[in-house]
């Protein structure tokens, strides 16, 4: 497995590329790539010192497969020149995610959508990421109808800018402004760009992702995204209204089956998911977890993950694992 990294020196690359080692997958050559900027930077993989290199350099490489997270124009501009070779291309921005023909995968839901021909395949977005795999059991057995959500988004998922901004305001300076306003000791309810529509981009991907991951477009979604100066995560209150009554003991065992998700709802002890330890960990994490107190179709649930780790990195590299075993 011949294997390269584009973004390799970004906050998501940097965590793929410590899942990789994590995962012990066996890879004969790594390749990091990065901007002009950082050509011939040393990154460090399985204690090995390897050179960063440019998209342009990794063309001319015989590999198998690319994990992109490198933003929308470098995937727009190379992830074609790689698959026009055959090479399979993961990619973690938002470029190719709504394309028909490109699948958009969360391994335990629809990694069947992955074929042969399929050279291209897109990593959701960080927050539909766990959301829909929280639910997506439940959506099996119950069907989905309406989710009401509000996200609640580290500043991790803005890249750098937004671990700049937090940490000079909390030093008391207010450079490296990067949100319209200061992050510190507040909420944005802004995520993304503002929509014609007046939603905004990170809550439209919250609706269009769903409805293509679980390939049912009939579910009413309301979303709210919002950005709060955490570092660990992205939680997400959740109130989610399905056709079929739900007997509330039953939605704890289908969570707990759910591959991925780890429940925490011991409420008695004040467990519940919190993003200070959701960090670096690879689960999605669900607790609150309560029948609505109104409606016997629906049920209000907190779910909780590290955006750097299922969100981006961890979904991206069981992808990769899933085309290595079955491809
Ligand atoms: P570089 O460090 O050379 O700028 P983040 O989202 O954390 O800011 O990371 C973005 C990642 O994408 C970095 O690894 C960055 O490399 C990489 N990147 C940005 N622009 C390009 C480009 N034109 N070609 C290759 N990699 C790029």
């Amino acid at each position: 497995m011949k294997l390269a990294v584009v973004g390799a020196t970004g906050l998501v690359g940097r965590e793929i590329i410590k899942v990789i080692e994590k995962k012990q997958i066996e890879i004969s050559e790594f390749y990091p790539v990065a901007s002009e900027r950082s050509k011939d930077k040393v990154i460090i993989y399985r204690n090995k010192e390897y050179k960063c290199i440019t998209p342009d350099d990794l063309l001319k490489k015989d590999i198998n497969i690319a994990i992109f997270s490198a933003g929308s124009r470098v995937s727009e501009i190379y992830a074609p020149l790689l698959a026009d070779k055959g090479i399979y291309v993961i990619d973690n921005s938002s470029q190719w995610r709504m394309y028909k023909n490109i699948p958009l995968v969360v391994p335990e839901i629809n990694p069947e959508t992955i074929t042969k021909n399929t050279k291209i395949i897109a990593n959701p977005n960080c927050s539909t990421i766990q959301m829909v795999l929280a639910l997506s059991r439940l959506h099996k057995e119950y069907k989905l109808k309406e989710i009401v959500v509000a996200t609640y988004q580290s500043v991790t998922g803005s890249g750098m800018k937004g671990i700049l901004q937090l940490e000079s305001e909390k030093k008391g300076e207010s450079i490296n402004r990067y949100y319209p306003h200061p992050i510190e000791q507040n909420c944005l309810p802004h995520a993304g760009d503002f929509l014609e529509n007046r939603y905004t981009t990170e809550e439209m991907k919250l609706i269009n992702e769903t409805h293509k991951i679980f390939n049912d477009y009939s579910i009413h979604i309301s979303p709210t995204a919002v950005r709060v100066p955490v570092v660990g995560g992205h939680s997400e209150a959740i109130h989610a209204v399905f056709e079929k009554d739900i007997e509330i003991k039953n939605v704890y065992d289908i969570l707990n089956d759910t591959p991925g998700v780890k429940v925490l709802d011991k409420i008695e002890e004040f467990e519940y998911p919190m993003p200070i330890y959701a960090r670096g960990k690879d689960e999605v994490f669900v607790g609150r977890i309560r029948k609505d107190l109104f409606d016997d179709k629906a049920i209000n649930i907190w779910v909780v993950a590290d955006n750097l780790r299922k969100g981006a990195a961890t979904n991206a590299v069981q992808i990769a694992e899933y085309i290595i075993e079955k491809m």
